[in-house]
């Protein structure tokens, strides 16, 4: 129920009451509290709480918009009902589904990120929302996380650096991202009440950064809270979290709503920050029935708080001070460009970012590039080759126009080759989550898919992970490490009967890779939205050169991994409470500093070319604390084709008088060149990035002493490693 007709009439019967044309109006805070002196408390408090699935009200008698919102991050979701969770049935909401943000992450490309966030703004606006609910920066902490896919992997460099230019690309589009889930949302096991107990150091050099940045770099306008709580106090209106720091030190001036029925108290959400209250169902009902948006917390309840004074009049007024700000921002903006739906441009995008993201991790005897030729035979097998993965998931599950499957672009791709196909193995379907058992005859699709491997010269077997409950998905984490499905012993099998194979893993999270040894190719596919099939045939084919590097860490099995290792009070919790024992040392920096070796290290990707990293050098021995230090090397393409590498910075202090990963990543660049070219490369890390959170103090502290700085194309093939000396330091 967008204001129309009627309703824009009498929004410029407003304009013309107020004198002055709110189309010309910038939304100072002059002008917005004005508007404020104009309202009555009802209309305010209505304001701080959902009026329906996906909106919240506006006041028409004086001309504000409703706001409206839509899911994120991957795309524009389908419309939902007005007030229950079914789908509307529009037949005009199919949208473009990008690549998942763990692909976008892949990349480490910026300017990809935000040519991302330009075409999904651009379809969210066309869409007439207001706020698109992504991206997501929750730190990849363990693979079991059903909602890794939609986060930016285990590096907060990383996750920040990528999370800037995705919100500025929406925002371009006068619609606001919201950045979520604020904070330690990693894990989805219990995530409604699970209370994390971090240390300070944890939170603020792992867990926060990407947060931010997303605020003081990327000037988000929204961001919506975790369901979980974090130190005894529900992140939705959590006073430390959200008036200290978010609001406090980072002067965050946009809407910090809720995320889908994560409040839980009137006053604390009052006094705690919570601007918007979203999808709180009534009585404890998952599904609320109309009209019962008066009993939310920040509803009737909260009114009489306000009009008793017991809550001050102003703190709703700083609520909807943030609220017209937003919709000033959005639907009241004058130069608002119109958007676009599924246009080549934004196809493009999803394609390229797709390319850009896909990880070789494996290439025995140059399997991979794929030649089309006459007379070659590809079997084409695996449930993923041909499954729908932009359904399912949860929230971030899209209605695509279209979504090639693997097997369509290699069908499309090797016109002149044989493709032929066996499904391999059958997960079951998904119903609203959760997996029914198939009825196919798994051994018969296993003996089946071993006859078509027997009859072909190249296997591509597309599998790993989906969509549905304890996979990659919403509202619950993984079981297991392991492939599910019989995968493993179905590649195996395949292996015994044809060693050319390749395995392509459709997953948003790392999994076990026992079967190594028996398969040639390996490439993580993540999920790749409406170009999945083609991106994949690009690179497969060799059309395209890989050059995506993992955000994250595959372990050789689970108990590798820092969270896991540490007992069960680190993963998943006692259902009420969970440990972050792992501390600072998550990801590669857990592998690095207890020497754990993984199976496929942070940053690492292959190409079909061979690079070399040179002369590496800093432009200084000794720093000051005020300085920036430069690093310099050669980059060289010793291969025969054109290719893109990622040359990655990482710095560790040498004997710290804290615990200190061994190394962190500080600075990357991804740079193309052509077969022989060489390049010289400048990055450029600002001394006080080296800073540890020190608890004592409260603050950030730099050390002085000696730092050694890495420089490589992986976390685990460092170049060159060279000593600096900070002199002074900062406390
Ligand atoms: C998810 C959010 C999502 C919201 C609205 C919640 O279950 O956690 O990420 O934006 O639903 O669909």
């Amino acid at each position: 129920m967008r204001y129309y007709r009627g309703e824009k009439l009498k929004f410029l019967i407003v304009l013309l009451f107020f004198g002055t044309s709110a189309w010309a109006q910038t939304g100072t805070d002059k002008e917005i509290d004005k508007i404020i002196a104009q309202m009555t408390i009802d209309e305010k408090v209505a304001m701080c709480h959902a009026q329906s699935k996906f909106t919240s009200a506006g006041v028409p008698r004086l001309g504000i918009p409703e706001v409206w919102m839509s899911d994120g991050p991957h795309g524009v979701r389908a419309e939902i009902n007005w007030d229950n969770w079914g789908y509307a049935g529009w037949t005009n909401d199919s949208i473009t589904a990008f690549p998942a943000l763990t692909c976008l992450a892949a990349t480490f490309d910026e300017k990809a990120s935000y040519d991302y966030g330009v075409a999904v703004g651009e379809e969210a606006r066309y869409r007439k929302k207001d706020i698109l609910l992504g991206p997501g920066v929750n730190i990849y902490r363990t693979p079991l996380n059903g909602r890794n896919f939609e986060y930016m992997g285990e590096d907060p460099h990383l996750a920040s650096k990528m999370v800037v230019p995705y919100i500025k690309g929406v925002q371009t589009n006068g619609v606001a991202a919201c950045v979520k889930h604020f904070v330690a949302n990693n894990q989805e096991l219990w995530r409604g009440h699970i209370n994390v107990e971090l240390s300070e150091r944890a939170l603020r050099e792992i867990y926060l950064p990407a947060f931010k940045a997303a605020v003081l770099e990327g000037d988000t306008w929204s961001m919506m809270s975790a369901y979980n709580q974090v130190r005894g106090q529900y992140c939705s209106h959590n006073e430390y979290l959200v008036n200290t720091i978010l609001k406090g030190e980072w002067g965050f001036d946009g809407v910090y709503l809720t995320d889908w029925g994560a409040a839980h108290d009137t006053k604390q959400s009052a006094l705690y920050g919570l601007d918007i209250e979203m999808g709180t169902g009534t009585n404890g009902l998952t599904y609320s029935e109309k009209n019962h948006y008066e009993n939310y917390y920040l509803a009737g309840a909260f009114k009489e708080l306000v009009k008793s004074g017991e809550v001050s009049e102003e703190v709703l007024d700083d609520k909807v001070r943030r609220i017209l700000k937003l919709i000033y921002r959005t639907s009241l903006s004058k130069n608002r460009p119109l958007g676009s739906v599924n246009t080549d441009a934004h196809h493009e995008v999803a394609r390229r970012v797709g390319q850009q993201g896909i990880v070789l991790l494996q290439n025995e005897d140059h399997f991979f590039p794929i030649v089309d030729k006459k007379g070659l035979k590809i079997a084409v097998i695996g449930e993923n080759a041909t499954r729908m993965m932009t359904i399912g998931g949860g929230s971030s599950e899209l209605k695509v126009e279209y979504e090639i499957s693997p097997l369509q672009g290699i069908q499309e791709r090797y016109p002149n080759a044989e493709v032929i196909h066996a499904m391999g193995y059958a997960s079951g379907p998904s119903q609203y989550g959760r997996v029914i058992p198939s009825k196919l005859d798994a051994d018969v699709l296993k003996a089946e898919a071993i006859e078509v491997a027997k009859t072909a010269d190249v296997v591509l077997f597309f599998g790993g992970l989906n969509k549905s409950h304890h996979q990659d998905c919403e509202d619950g984490d993984r079981l297991t490490y392991d492939l599910p499905f019989g995968q493993s012993n179905l590649i195996q099998a395949i292996s015994e009967v044809n060693e050319n194979i390749g395995v392509v893993l459709i997953s948003g999270n790392a999994v076990a890779t026992p079967w190594t040894n028996q398969v040639k190719g390996l490439m993580q596919g993540w999920y790749l939205g409406s170009e999945t099939g083609h991106a994949l045939a690009d690179v497969i084919s060799g059309d395209v050169n890989p050059s995506g590097k993992l955000p994250i860490t595959f372990p050789k099995k689970l108990e590798d991994n820092g969270a896991h290792q540490l007992g069960t009070m680190s993963y998943p919790g006692d259902s009420i409470n969970v440990e972050y024992k792992d501390d600072i040392l998550v990801g590669y920096r857990w592998h690095d500093t207890k020497k754990i070796t993984p199976k496929y290290a942070f940053g690492y990707g292959l190409s079909y070319t061979d690079f070399e990293i040179s002369e590496v050098v800093a432009d200084k021995k000794v720093y000051a604390s005020t300085d920036d230090i430069t690093i310099t090397c050669d980059l060289r393409n010793n291969g025969k084709l054109t290719g893109a590498e990622v040359v990655q910075v990482y710095i560790g202090k040498h004997k710290s008088k804290v615990e200190r990963a061994l190394k962190e990543l500080k600075a990357f660049q991804k740079v193309q060149l052509e077969a022989g070219e060489k390049t010289s490369l400048s990055l450029k890390v600002s001394v006080k990035d080296l800073q540890y959170y020190n608890e004592s103090k409260s603050d950030w502290e730099l050390e002085k002493g000696d730092y050694y700085i890495y420089v490589g194309n992986a976390s685990d093939n460092i170049s060159k490693r060279l000593k600096i000396t900070i002199s002074d330091n900062v406390n």
